[in-house]
């Protein structure tokens, strides 16, 4: 690794700023500094879905899901890199300014996964709070220690606003078509299950973020004129995403949006959402799926905006994307004997090629890895 110093460091101590994470599913070993925009890219099958999943991971564990979780994903083997015949646990460190979560989780033969060691490190307070042998987080934690359980509450909330959004299902059974509760407007979902009830909270509270987001919509999708927000008629309590086309004023639903416009108005909102509302940390995996090149030339610049407040860590697949993006703010995953590897551009590197050809181009001329190998 060289010496360089990071471009875009996190701001705030919620943002993730170091990542170890080993023998979890395809990554052996990935010891990755995140700066507050990192584009994953590489090719199908690299790890970038494991990657961004491990954040999933993570969440469940805090809600205490670890073993419901282990199951449902078919066992530690399923988990383990290779399983356990090939690594003998996954260790896990993530640095949030000033402090830290570690932990390594051990097989067992009853097919669970246990906590070899679970550690929260207070920086500020230069204490290190550890326990050994449990199967879910250690509430000890929460409970007997004397100093800074702020700051505890602090990192575990930090995790907690790890939000990984999820737009893919846009089927006539996708939660964000749905009729939901009005007041379920804190803050947008990750699936935008409450998309309707956010906007219309937004168009109330935040009329200039409202206006903004409904004239980018108009960028992509030049015949949208606004949403309808309003409660449902048979149900003041209930709301459900309704919309007009410019000049008409006949209401459409959801269903009637391509699935492309609709994605993209997921992702428009979730980006230009009032800071306040707004987590930390935004994780997307492939989010141009499904959208026009303008639209996502469109979406790339909304993140780098989004990326100057928030920490993003995106996967993308999307040539015209990786364009949107300068090359410190990509990270290659590349499959190496079967294993994932990380490796953030160098532009010192790249600099020569840089003056004749887009990151795009190098990409597609296979310069900067991330690109199928036998
Ligand atoms: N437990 C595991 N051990 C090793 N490799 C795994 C394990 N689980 C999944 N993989 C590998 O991860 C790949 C999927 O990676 P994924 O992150 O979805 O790729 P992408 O970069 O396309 O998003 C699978 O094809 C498989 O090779
Ligand atoms: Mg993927």
């Amino acid at each position: 690794m060289t010496e360089r110093q990071i471009s875009k460091p996190v701001i705030d101590s919620d943002q993730l700023s170091l990542l170890h994470l080993d023998g979890y599913k395809s990554i052996e070993e990935c010891h990755l500094e995140l700066t507050m925009l990192n584009v994953l890219i590489g090719a199908n099958g690299a790890g970038k879905s494991n990657f961004i999943g491990f954040f999933k991971l993570i969440r469940k564990i805090l809600d205490e899901q670890l073993q419901l979780t282990v199951s449902e994903q078919g066992g530690p083997d399923a988990l383990l890199h290779y399983g356990r015949k090939t690594t003998e646990q996954i260790s896990v460190e993530l640095r949030f300014g000033i402090s830290c979560y570690k932990f390594e989780l051990k097989p067992t033969s009853d097919n669970r996964m246990m906590f070899q060691r679970e550690v929260i490190f207070l920086d500020s307070y230069g204490k290190e709070v550890s326990t050994f042998g449990h199967f879910e987080t250690s509430n000890q934690f929460y409970k007997s220690n004397d100093a800074g359980i702020n700051h505890l509450d602090k990192v575990i909330e930090g995790i907690k606003k790890l939000n990984i959004y999820h737009f893919h299902d846009t089927s006539a059974s996708a939660k964000v078509k749905q009729i939901h509760g009005i007041n379920d407007n804190l803050y947008l979902k990750e699936d935008a299950s409450n998309l309707a009830a956010f906007l219309y909270r937004l168009k109330q509270e935040y009329e200039s973020h409202y206006k903004r987001i409904v004239k980018t919509i108009q960028l992509v999708a030049p015949f949208f004129g606004d949403f309808i927000l309003r409660p449902t008629i048979g149900n003041a309590e209930k709301i459900q995403l309704e919309w007009v086309e410019k000049n008409q004023d006949t209401p459409f639903t959801a269903s009637a949006l391509s699935d492309g416009t609709l994605r993209f108005i997921c992702l428009a909102t979730v980006l230009m959402q009032p800071d306040e509302l707004c987590p930390p940390t935004i994780l997307i995996d492939e989010p141009e799926l499904g959208l026009h090149p303008y639209a996502i030339t469109v979406l790339g610049s909304l993140m780098r905006s989004a990326a100057e407040r928030h920490q993003l860590i995106i996967s993308t697949q999307s040539v015209e994307l990786l364009n949107q993006f300068e090359v410190e703010d990509v990270i290659v995953v590349d499959k190496k004997e079967g294993a994932s590897t990380f490796k953030r551009l160098n532009p010192d590197e790249l600099s020569s090629w840089l003056e004749d050809y887009s990151l795009g181009e190098l990409w597609t001329k296979n310069l900067l890895g991330g690109r199928p190998s036998r």
